[in-house]
């Protein structure tokens, strides 16, 4: 942030937008802990959009002419272009990116840009500036997600037929394949597209015309920067409009599920690279080594995907907290969503992309996977059914195959593929559903995708 000399503006102590009423600015020990900008500065494209409608729905309005609106969009495209390219000149007093933009506008455009605060209150212009970002971080998300899932089908599809054992209690129990182990992976993902795209309708919502909390007195035109900004509908009550984080709280509770759902693909990813399992063979790219152990090859980037849930998580229940008992309409408190905001979408584009660079390179060892399967206890179900499917009763079948295994007497009735070929049932291992399982989750990744990138405009 460039530091420069704090500018007199009308109407102010020490440049403050709101100053008229001031006779000494805030101490400047606090200036640093008010601030958002180093939060909020991200929300700028958003904020200038946002702008840029409202200006319109002023001019709609009357409120502004024909000049003062053109003013204030050559303005505020200026104001832009300054920010994208990083020579946007930053004052101590800029509170936050809102009064930023505003006082910058201002400088360039001094007439019309005074009239641009009209009817607004930075309350219902954080509440629409956070909106939009949700909405787009949603889409953005959906398509990381998109991704994974399509490469987690791609490895399905190869591996539809590779037979190896399946756990529960961390204990072998039956066979599955690899592929259906990966799918069901993808499932738990394609539940979370379906969560990024509720939170994405649920922060279609307009605030604007909410103003500080009570609406205006102005004439303000809501439809018309609803349509300018492609929201849905207008938010039903001013105090709500500017008080609700909840279309947040939805898009980082989806976080929250993608880092709890990723953390545990991790942990199967860790555990098939050890040398007890075997299962996988890290690729290079994907492993690194140790300072002191020469012959180690550590599954570090599962690891952090795993451990990244915590960040996820956090942020959940830092915004939850932030919110409980907060009184209507806008309190400061409300700024402090950003962090988590802003840290679980980044932290969720991350993870999905380590995921999916880790997951296109995943080599299955068929050797150690095949000596697993000779457990002939991975088979103690399917002897069981046997003798149930010639009429035992199941209680007795079970007991009797029970007293096989204790006595180091079971014999499997067949071996791992017979065993995958005669689970024909939906959503079982079969090598022939998994196949189709497989394709169809490629085809709503793929449907994903192109839902992202409308939805991303
Ligand atoms: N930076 C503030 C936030 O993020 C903007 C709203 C400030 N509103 C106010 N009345 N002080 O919440």
């Amino acid at each position: 942030m460039s530091k420069g000399p704090t500018p007199t503006l009308p109407g102010g102590e020490g440049g403050k937008l709101w100053g008229g009423r001031f006779k000494k600015g805030l101490l400047p020990e606090l200036e640093a802990f008010s601030s958002s900008l180093q939060l909020d500065y991200e929300l700028y494209p958003y904020d200038i959009a946002g702008s840029r409608a409202h200006a319109r729905g002023l001019a709609a309005a009357g409120l502004l002419t024909k000049g003062q609106l053109r003013a204030i969009e050559k303005g505020l495209t200026q104001v832009e272009r300054e920010l994208d390219t990083g020579r946007f000149d930053f004052k101590p007093s800029d509170e936050d990116i809102h009064t930023a933009v505003e006082r910058r506008l201002t400088e360039l455009a001094p007439d019309a840009g005074a009239r641009l605060h009209a009817g607004r209150s930075r309350n219902d212009q954080v509440a629409l500036d956070l909106r939009l970002l949700c909405r787009a971080a949603a889409a953005a998300l959906s398509a990381s997600v998109a991704m994974l899932v399509e490469a987690l089908a791609r490895q399905a599809l190869a591996h539809a037929d590779w037979a190896m054992p399946g756990y529960t209690h961390l204990q072998r129990a039956q066979p599955v394949t690899a592929g259906h182990h990966l799918l069901a992976h993808a499932e738990p993902l394609l539940r979370d597209a379906v969560r990024l795209r509720h939170a994405y309708e649920a922060a279609g919502e307009m605030p604007l015309g909410a103003g500080a909390l009570a609406g205006s007195t102005l004439p303000l035109q809501r439809e018309v920067v609803m349509r300018e900004l492609g929201f849905t509908r207008l938010s039903a009550n001013s105090m709500d409009a500017v008080a609700d984080r909840d279309f947040a709280l939805d898009l980082v509770y989806a976080c929250a599920l993608i880092g709890l759902h990723l953390s545990r693909l991790g942990e199967d990813l860790v555990l098939w690279a050890t040398s007890e399992f075997g299962f996988l063979r890290l690729a290079d790219e994907v492993a690194t080594g140790s300072s002191i152990m020469p012959q180690k090859k550590n599954p570090d980037i599962a690891e952090l995907i795993r451990g990244r849930s915590g960040r996820a998580l956090g942020a959940l229940l830092s915004l939850a907290t932030v919110l409980k008992g907060l009184p209507l309409a806008y309190d400061r408190d409300l700024q402090e969503d950003k962090p988590a905001i802003f840290g679980a979408v980044e932290n969720a584009a991350e993870c999905l992309e380590a995921a999916r660079l880790v997951v296109e390179r995943l080599e299955f060892d068929r050797q150690r996977l095949e000596a697993a399967l000779a457990d002939p206890g991975l088979y103690a179900t399917d002897t069981a059914e046997q003798m149930v499917a010639a009429g035992t009763a199941f209680r007795e079948a079970h007991r009797t195959v029970g007293r096989q295994v204790a006595a180091g007497k079971h014999t499997p009735p067949w071996d791992a593929q017979e065993s995958l070929r005669r689970r024909d049932l939906p959503g079982s291992p079969q090598p022939a559903r998994v196949r189709a399982r497989a394709r169809a989750v490629a085809r709503e990744a793929a449907a994903l995708g192109r839902w992202s990138a409308g939805a991303a405009g």
